[in-house]
């Protein structure tokens, strides 16, 4: 083990938190990808504390482009941040405009050094979505387009995941008439090796972190379904499993069903073709979920949602649009 890295116990030590602590995060991971939690959980947890790359913890780098920033901030507060501090000093977060303490040249300093030393080795996150028109003069950092750098990092990377919608397919960038013509990470690299999706507005913390987790753990990516999203999570659809399912329709919002758990679709939800796990993985450190607060889902995992599931309120969740190859779809 390299010197500089110090075993996973005096981390969990150093942030005040058990070995049970973190394999109660490590069963949280197996569950989201729905794997076995007592076994995988003890194996998360010996990969964590062994994987290193040429010695070292294995290099991230997290380019942001066109986006609000919400990715970064549902992945900062997705759990304890304690454990949070802990998978940071798993690996070794090489580049993140939001997050890093260098500015300017010596941040790009960083990037181009962890492309050159570990080519092929490094795991890239992307957030926000990628202009292509004027050249893609929408979008500079250090005097080169996203384009640019994302077509230098992501070609020579292990991994890419796409993290949250605008990445995936341009998101809100992207929705019509597009000025800027924003795309996702397939479009703008179509040759990314090793590319997994994660739509959402923002991605789930708690998925985006086992996906990390899984290919740390395993050296590969999850299942993935035709759009290149883990299955695990993207393939059950969020009215099958909806909590105010049979509760009775809302009429409007802070009538008395709806304060008493009733069905959102007459208001427009969209949960009736929208394929995700928000009805159990909910959202800052486990709180609550769209539905779950009394608001409705605007399928924001859904292609191109911002265009395809508008209008949001009103009109109902049947919209054309499928929400991809989910497998336990029912007729109503
Ligand atoms: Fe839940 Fe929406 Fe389906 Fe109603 S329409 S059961 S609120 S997902
Ligand atoms: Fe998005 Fe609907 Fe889930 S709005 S966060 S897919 S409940």
């Amino acid at each position: 083990m390299h010197p500089e890295t110090p075993r996973l116990a005096e981390q969990l030590a150093q942030r005040g938190l058990t070995r049970r602590d973190f394999l109660a995060f490590c069963g949280a991971i197996a569950s989201t990808l729905a794997l076995p939690r007592a076994a995988y959980a003890a194996t998360v947890a010996t990969a964590l504390e062994n994987r290193l790359v040429n010695g070292q913890r294995p290099p991230v780098v997290w380019l942001e482009f066109q986006d609000c920033t919400g990715d970064t901030e549902s992945f900062l507060r997705c759990n304890d941040p304690a454990v949070i501090d802990v998978l940071f000093d798993v690996v070794a977060l090489n580049y993140h405009e939001t997050l890093m303490v260098p500015a300017g040249a010596a941040a790009t300093r960083s990037l181009e050094e962890t492309v050159a030393r570990y080519a092929g080795q490094y795991i890239c996150i992307v957030e926000g979505a990628l202009p292509t028109a004027a050249g893609g003069a929408f979008c500079l950092i250090g005097g080169q387009s996203a384009l640019s750098i994302a077509q230098t990092v992501i070609s020579q990377a292990a991994l890419t995941i796409a993290a949250g919608a605008c990445a995936v397919d341009g998101g809100l960038p992207g929705a019509l008439p597009n000025p800027t013509g924003a795309v996702g990470v397939a479009s703008a690299v179509p040759n990314a090796p090793n590319l997994i999706n994660m739509p959402g507005c923002p991605v789930n913390g708690v998925n985006l972190m086992a996906v990390l987790v899984y290919y740390l753990t395993n050296g590969g990516l999850p299942p993935l379904d035709s759009q290149r999203r883990p299955q695990a999570i993207y393939g059950s659809r969020i009215h099958q499993h909806c909590p105010r399912r049979g509760h009775g329709e809302v009429g409007f919002y802070g009538d008395a069903r709806h304060r008493n758990g009733g069905c959102l679709e007459e208001l427009g939800c969209k949960g009736p073709v929208t394929y995700s796990n928000c009805y159990q993985q909910n959202w800052n450190g486990g709180t609550s979920w769209p539905i779950g607060a009394g608001a409705l889902c605007i399928g924001c995992t859904n292609a191109k949602f911002w265009d395809t599931m508008t209008p949001f309120f009103g009109g109902g969740g049947d919209g054309d649009n499928d929400g991809g190859d989910g497998g336990d779809d029912d007729d109503d």
